[in-house]
């Protein structure tokens, strides 16, 4: 892809006043700030309309210091950095003293990535020397579904200039779909490494590097907003419902007039709002948040999702679909009854 650098060096000025921009990366676009500037900080949660005390992740360049940003990295961070840096892979570490308290929403840790997406590294490069931390949930409303493409972005929160953001980077469309892994190594000597949030680099792939088990989050783990039951939702209620019973349950939400828009992976149907996403979980959750935004502007009355295979592949994608569909039963037993 060709980089434009005079936008990404204008862009880098821009966060270094303190200004929003939308950042591109491998797994969803980012709504970005300076993460040494607590009012930048707490202009994003504005404009996402995120409570206060979530944390946001840090970006950093390849090279950069982390110990500007985390007071110790333990052996385990250094082999997963090694393995999966820059990619998408967080890392929960316990935080610096000087890290903004907006950051991390007032706890002792802090979520630390490096990006592989080029346009990312660019800004991260150029931004404050390379040294610097950029801040950045993603860029979509609280709640909403994350922002794959620059335009996705605009939907939300309008062009330049005409909202928050003071510049939107256009990287194409987002690799990888979903939002980063997070690993926590803050509780290593208690719990071991727990699984945050599951993503493309999978709880296996994480497992053989560290070569233990990871555990799963308790009532003590860090806040993950991602982690609340109603996200990644669109405004269209959303039903997950087995491959076997799809044909059926389609069937009887038509005869009640229920207008459906479908999301299919194991064949394609003839519905008139329907999406066919690839059988393999790589290329499903590259085309998820893109399939669900653009059936959510149907006007339908649903939006049912053929429920992917369970199997450990398809972890994040699956994760990602059971908060979409938060409401499952709820919802078809209402179009239904
Ligand atoms: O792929 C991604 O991670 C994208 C791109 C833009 O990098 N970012 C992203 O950010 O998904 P966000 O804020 O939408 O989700 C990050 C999650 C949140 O659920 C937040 O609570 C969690 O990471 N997080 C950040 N810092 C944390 C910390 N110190 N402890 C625990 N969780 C943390
Ligand atoms: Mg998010």
């Amino acid at each position: 892809m060709n980089l434009d650098l005079n936008a990404i060096r204008d862009a880098a000025r821009l966060l270094e006043a303190g200004q929003l921009v939308a950042m591109p990366t491998e797994t969803v676009y980012g709504l970005a700030a300076d993460a040494g500037n607590p009012d930048a900080v707490a202009a994003i949660f504005a404009a996402k309309g995120r409570p206060s005390n979530h944390p946001v992740i840090v970006h950093v360049a390849r090279d950069a210091d982390l110990s500007r940003w985390a007071s110790a990295i333990p052996s385990e961070a250094g082999k997963l950095i090694d393995a999966f840096w820059p990619g998408p892979l967080t890392l929960i570490l316990p935080r610096a003293s000087n890290v903004p308290a907006a950051v991390t929403g007032g706890q002792d840790s802090v979520g630390l990535r490096c990006p592989s997406h080029p346009v990312a590294q660019a800004l991260l490069k150029e931004f404050r020397g390379g040294q610097g931390g950029i801040a950045a949930p993603s860029a979509n409303r609280f709640g909403r579904v994350s922002p794959t493409t620059a335009q996705h972005v605009i939907d939300e929160f309008g062009a330049p200039g005409a909202g928050p953001l003071a510049a939107v980077l256009d990287g194409g469309q987002s690799e990888v779909g979903i939002e980063s892994t997070i690993v926590d190594l803050t509780r290593l000597d208690t719990r071991g490494p727990v699984l945050l949030r599951p993503g493309r680099i999978s709880a296996a792939q994480v497992e053989q590097v560290l070569g233990r088990a990871l555990a799963l989050p308790d009532a003590a783990a860090p806040r993950v907003s991602g982690s609340l039951d109603a996200h990644y939702a669109p405004h269209t209620p959303v039903a997950l419902v087995e491959s076997a019973a799809l044909a059926d349950v389609v069937e009887r939400l038509r005869a009640k007039g229920r207008r459906v828009a479908l999301m299919q992976w194991s064949e394609a149907t003839s519905a008139p709002w329907s999406a066919r996403l690839p059988a393999a979980p790589e290329g499903y959750a590259h085309g998820l948040y893109v399939s669900l935004r653009a059936l959510d502007t149907q006007g339908a009355d649903l939006i049912v999702v053929e429920q992917p295979p369970q199997d450990s592949a398809w972890q994040g994608v699956n994760d990602r679909l059971r908060r979409a569909a938060f409401d499952s039963a709820g919802v078809l037993e209402k179009l239904l009854g």
